[in-house]
Parts: C-alpha cells; sequence; structure tokens
C-alpha cells in the first residue's frame, strides 16, 4: 500500500515539475474539464426534477460547475488548436470574443451557484438559461459540429 502511495506521490511531483502541458494534453485536459461541466450539470437536473433524492449534493454540483467555469480562457492555450479537438481556430484568432463568452458564463455560473446556494427554487430556476445559454452560446460560434 506505501509503495503505491509513493509511486502516486511521485507522480504528481514529477506532473508539477514538467513545465507547460503539451498540446495532446492540453486538449485532453479541457475535454476532461468540459465533460465535468456536462456531468455536474446533468446530475443537477437529476436532482433539481426530482428524478433522484440527492438534495443535499444539489449544491457540490453547482460549485463545481462555478469552479470549473473560473478557467475555461486557461484552457485553451495558444498552441492547442490542432489535433483531436473540436476547438475552432477562431477561439485564437478573435480572443476577445472568445474571452468575453467564458466570462457571460462564468459570471452566469456563479449567478446559478448563489441561486443554489439561496435554496430559492424559482431564482434556480431562473438561473439555469443564462448558464446554458452561456454553453451553446460559445460552442455555436467557437466549436466544430461534432
Ligand atoms: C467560452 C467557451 C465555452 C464555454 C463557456 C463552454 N464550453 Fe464546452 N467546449 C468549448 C470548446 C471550444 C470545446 C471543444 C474542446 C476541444 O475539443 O478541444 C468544448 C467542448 C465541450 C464538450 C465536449 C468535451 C469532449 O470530450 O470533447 C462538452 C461536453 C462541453 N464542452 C460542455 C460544456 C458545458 C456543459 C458548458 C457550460 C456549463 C460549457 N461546455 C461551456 C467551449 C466552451
Amino acid at each position: 500500500m506505501r509503495r503505491y502511495l509513493y509511486i502516486a506521490c511521485a507522480a504528481i511531483v514529477t506532473a508539477f515539475a514538467a513545465e507547460a502541458a503539451t498540446p495532446p494534453d492540453a486538449i485532453k485536459y479541457r475535454q476532461a474539464a468540459m465533460s465535468a461541466l456536462s456531468g455536474h450539470a446533468a446530475a443537477f437536473s437529476l436532482i433539481f426534477s426530482g428524478k433522484v433524492e440527492h438534495q443535499k449534493y444539489l449544491l457540490a454540483h453547482a460549485e463545481a460547475i462555478a469552479a470549473i467555469s473560473e478557467h475555461v480562457v486557461d484552457m485553451f492555450p495558444a498552441g492547442s488548436d490542432t489535433g483531436k479537438t473540436t476547438a475552432l481556430p477562431l477561439i485564437w484568432q478573435d480572443a476577445e470574443g472568445f474571452r468575453k463568452a467564458a466570462d457571460t458564463t462564468r459570471v452566469a455560473a456563479a449567478g446559478f451557484r448563489d441561486a443554489v446556494k439561496s435554496g430559492d427554487k424559482a431564482a434556480i430556476g431562473k438561473a439555469m438559461k443564462p448558464l446554458f445559454d452561456g454553453c451553446k452560446g460559445c460552442h455555436d460560434r467557437y466549436r466544430k459540429e461534432d
């Protein structure tokens, strides 16, 4: 057990020591983070619509969405535009517009988290639309159709 722990720690230390992420890893990272956004949104909806009982986890999903939405721009470093990605070159050509799209979503996600914290169902329902409009708005403009 100890040995595995050591190996895991060594891997983490090596990861921290690495310089910048290579483009394939940068792409994998953002795809994983984006999938996490969807996963949390799906989990949230199942609870919010009453299909499952896990009320006490509602806020955890909203907080995760808000936290991940904080650093969307950083997930698209220069040079990560080619490879197994559906990111469009426009992200780097129109960096200002992309930043705005990310920022709008970041603010919407924070508002959503705060609404969930308040526990007010109507406020939560109202806060969901700008959040999902944010995801969709960015995807429509900056992501290739699958
Ligand atoms: C500012 C732009 C932007 C915002 C905001 C954004 N996305 Fe994305 N998303 C992208 C781009 C660009 C890709 C393509 C990434 C790639 O393939 O390298 C992507 C990919 C994805 C993917 C596919 C991941 C994969 O495995 O290929 C999912 C799922 C996703 N986003 C969900 C979301 C959800 C849910 C939200 C909102 C809570 C969101 N995204 C917000 C730009 C954005």
